[in-house]
């Protein structure tokens, strides 16, 4: 029996030994997936103790997706231009980190909604680690333009900087959207922890758009009813984003694909 877990604080509310389960269940995997309540200020400590018991792979949650990219002893190209790893491998080869949360978002609007991203207008909230985690797979998607929003400016400016060369990406405050429109909105702040939006202009949203938030919750998220209250055609919240970003880490582990919408559809119907 092979052994993952989840690291985080807080974590016994995690999703994730379910969804794992789910996806052993479905693919005859012989695994247990457990949850780790980690200590802040002490990541590798918890990783090196799960790795020397036998385990083979943990996913990393906050506050820990920083920590666990600086333990990684080899990182994935997107890993490392996240700056974040939310999936760590345990191989012969070493420890090696990689950022699957980017491929879920993009699969989540994608192949689960029909969103398609390419040539489109794409507004990011926030430059935090959540945004930083999801540009690269965003960019890959081929956008027609990514516009990164951020309260402090700077940070905004960093990342549309750091990752230029992958498409045409701009930085701006809340105040200069004023009068543009964007086809899909991804809400990248941590403002929902607070049940607020960021200050965005009313009009931001252009005809039959889509909103998403990286968020989510039993109750719609403080972003999703701002999108629904501005005619937003979509509204989603990232608990699609979530069972995807964990297939692509089971994908990661053992070379299997599990089925998501099944699982989608259990998490759903428990909500
Ligand atoms: P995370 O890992 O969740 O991204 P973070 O790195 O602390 O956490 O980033 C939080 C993001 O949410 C930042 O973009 C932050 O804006 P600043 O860079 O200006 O601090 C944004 N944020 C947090 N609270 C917000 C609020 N009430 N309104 C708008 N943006 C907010």
């Amino acid at each position: 029996t092979d052994r993952y877990a989840v690291v985080g604080n807080p974590i016994a509310h995690s999703k994730s030994p379910r969804i794992h389960a789910m996806f052993a269940e479905q693919t005859g995997a012989d695994l247990v997936y457990t949850s780790v309540l980690g200590e802040v200020g002490r990541f590798a400590e918890t990783a090196e103790a799960f790795r020397a018991a036998g385990g083979r792979g943990l996913n990393v949650t906050v506050p820990f997706k920083q920590d666990a990219w600086v333990y990684a002893d080899r990182l994935s190209d997107r890993g490392e231009l996240a700056g974040a790893v939310n999936t760590l491998s345990f191989t012969a080869q070493g420890i090696i980190g990689d950022n699957t949360d980017g491929v879920g978002l993009v699969r989540d609007l994608e192949v689960n909604h029909g969103c398609t991203l390419a040539g489109r207008r794409i507004l990011l909230l926030g430059a935090g680690g959540a945004a930083r985690g999801v540009l690269q797979p965003l960019l890959l998607a081929g956008p027609g333009a990514v516009t990164i929003a951020n309260r402090t400016f700077d940070r905004a400016a960093e990342l549309a900087i750091r990752f230029g060369g992958f498409g045409y990406i701009t930085a701006s405050t809340y105040h200069e959207l004023a009068g543009e429109h964007f086809d899909v909105v991804i809400n990248a702040t941590a403002a929902g922890l607070d049940d607020s939006v960021p200050p965005l202009p009313d009009t931001v949203l252009a005809d039959n758009a889509w909103c998403y938030d990286l968020m989510y919750a039993d109750q719609p998220t403080a972003f999703v009813r701002w999108a629904r209250a501005h005619g937003a055609g979509h509204a989603l919240d990232g608990l699609g984003m979530l069972v995807e970003q964990a297939a692509e880490s089971f994908f990661i582990w053992r070379g299997v694909r599990p089925d998501t919408a099944s699982v989608m559809q259990a998490l759903r119907a428990a909500r």
